[in-house]
């Protein structure tokens, strides 16, 4: 039963409570099963006693006179006349009459003759209880009777008990079990159920059925039942819920793409109204030029922005991609050409190792085209001129791994965990004017997430410590410092087929 912590502890606490019940009582009858043949041997004492003080004494036995008619065998007499002992010894089992030796002797007459019951240990003879009676001429009869028989008796109704407790326990034991397990079984197909429901996927998309504990199990009376009921309760209230949120969700995602779609083609009439004055041949005083060129770039950077937001609003709504082998290798290379044109300032590298050979993922090409550009984008943008940027590329196991670090300033730590949110911006004071969005690392991430990889951000900030007080120079703590963000895509094998997503199924398999 391991790993049923709950089954074990009932059945333990079952076996326990037979275990002390049993114990309990065994202890209780043998003390008073004890304490009974105690009494009972104390009046045959009594009344032995009485009879050696009181019957006439017999003929002469082996060496003694006294020796008491009637007596029963084990019974031990010790006989005075005149203060002095004149006969002691017991009756043995054949009836016969057997002298006691000096030290029993010493035993018995150590006993305080006040005529009360004592226990005695008689050397030789076993434990003893005894009495001391006056005969009604004046002498003294000390009378005895064995305690052994009722130890002999107490113990083996001790041994019986024992037995027969270990049997219960081990009977309770057995029973416990098969009927905890029995019980309990129901249980076992709710954690299956939930078990089942925590490996879904609920945390987007549409959410389908979820499975239920069985009707049946459902409808049992008493515990397993309720809860059952109460699991399926919970699961219908968790389905619509999610189906509210899904549905809800989908709405803001058609609002936001409809809402950017729309506003593309003012923007476009703003902008082409824009460059018409720009280009105008008339006189435009010079500070309706300055004006009109801010309304020209203001207007660009807004469709990027509405680009940006269209995309996003798309890559949620899970819009299959386009699918084909793409080189990341090529997309490398056209990357950094066109970062360089762009970023003369920087210092752009590229390695594909050794050997270069391609490095092919199924997905889509214009896509993945824009999560390089994005990426060397940012190490342009947030960097200081003179920045190195290096893209290697290489497969890694089942992977394609691209990466593009600089050694810029990098980005605080408190801002990495959330910089691939939208409109997060790490130096927002900095770039709110200066054609920053803070969509580009979302937008790099929605797309990597859509062709099945992962993205992520390593940087590392310098943080500046001041000496001593007697040299203020400043000295950078850390050894390195830039950012580096890597991309993983599962890797297209040369040869293999390419399987098509559900959505374009109908296309041909492309043999690579
Ligand atoms: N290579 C980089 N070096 C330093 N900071 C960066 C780098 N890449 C991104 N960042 C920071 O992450 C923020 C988010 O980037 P991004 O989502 O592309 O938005 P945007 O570039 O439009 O600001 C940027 O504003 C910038 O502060
Ligand atoms: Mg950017």
């Amino acid at each position: 039963m391991t790993g049923h912590p709950l089954r074990r502890r009932l059945v333990w606490i079952v076996v326990a409570l037979v275990f002390g019940v049993t114990a309990a009582l065994a202890v209780v009858s043998a003390v008073a099963l004890r304490s009974t043949l105690s009494d009972e041997l104390d009046q045959q004492l009594e009344l032995a006693s009485e009879r050696a003080a009181t019957t006439p004494q017999g003929p002469p036995g082996s060496g003694g006179e006294h020796v008491p008619l009637g007596q029963a065998a084990g019974t031990v007499g010790v006989y005075y006349d005149d203060g002095e002992v004149v006969d002691a010894g017991y009756v043995d089992d054949a009836g016969k009459f057997q002298p006691l030796d000096a030290e029993q002797l010493a035993a018995l007459e150590d006993l305080p003759q006040d005529g009360k019951i004592h226990t005695v240990e008689l050397p030789g003879l076993g434990t003893f209880r005894a009495v001391t009676a006056h005969a009604p001429h004046g002498d003294a009869v000390i009378t005895a009777l064995s305690d052994d028989g009722i130890t002999g008796t107490v113990g083996s109704y001790v041994t019986v008990e024992v037995a027969l407790a270990g049997a219960g326990v081990v009977l309770a034991g057995v029973a416990a079990t098969v009927l905890v397990r029995r019980a309990l079984r129901p249980l076992d197909r709710v954690a299956v159920t939930a078990r089942q429901v925590s490996e879904l996927p609920l945390d987007s998309g549409a959410v389908g059925h979820i499975p239920r504990v069985p009707p049946a199990l459902a409808a049992e009376r008493g515990e397993v039942g309720a809860v059952g009921a109460a699991f399926n309760r919970m699961i219908a209230h968790v389905e619509t819920a999610l189906s509210a949120r899904h549905e809800s969700e989908q709405q803001v995602r058609r609002f936001v793409a409809d809402a950017s779609h729309e506003l593309r083609t003012p923007l476009a009439s703003i902008r082409g109204y824009a460059e018409l004055v720009r280009r105008s041949p008339d006189e435009v005083p010079p500070a309706a030029t300055h004006a009109i060129g801010r309304v020209e770039s203001e207007a660009r950077r807004m469709t990027g922005l509405v680009d940006d937001l269209l995309l996003l609003a798309r890559l949620d709504a899970g819009r299959p991609l386009e699918r084909a082998p793409v080189d990341l290798a090529g997309l490398a290379v056209d990357a950094i050409a066109d970062a360089h044109a762009a970023g003369p300032d920087h210092v752009w590298r590229l390695d594909l190792g050794a050997r270069p050979r391609p490095l092919l993922v199924d997905g889509d090409d214009a896509r993945l085209r824009q999560v390089l550009a994005n990426l060397l984008g940012n190490a342009r943008v947030h960097t200081p001129a003179g920045t190195t940027v290096t893209v290697s590329g290489r497969r890694r196991g089942g992977d394609v791994v691209l990466s593009v670090a600089d050694d810029g300033p990098g980005i605080a730590a408190d801002q990495l965990p959330g910089l691939f949110q939208r409109f997060s911006r790490a130096d927002t004071a900095r770039n709110r004017t200066g054609g920053s969005t803070g969509l580009g690392l979302a937008i790099a991430e929605a797309i990597v997430h859509a062709h099945g990889g992962t993205i992520a951000a390593e940087s590392w900030a310098p943080t500046w410590t001041f000496q001593a007080a007697a040299s203020p120079t400043r000295e950078r703590r850390n050894s390195r410092e830039g950012t580096t963000f890597t991309v993983r895509l599962p890797a297209l094998t040369a040869g293999a087929q390419v399987e098509h997503s559900p959505a374009r199924a109908g296309s041909p398999t492309v043999a690579v």
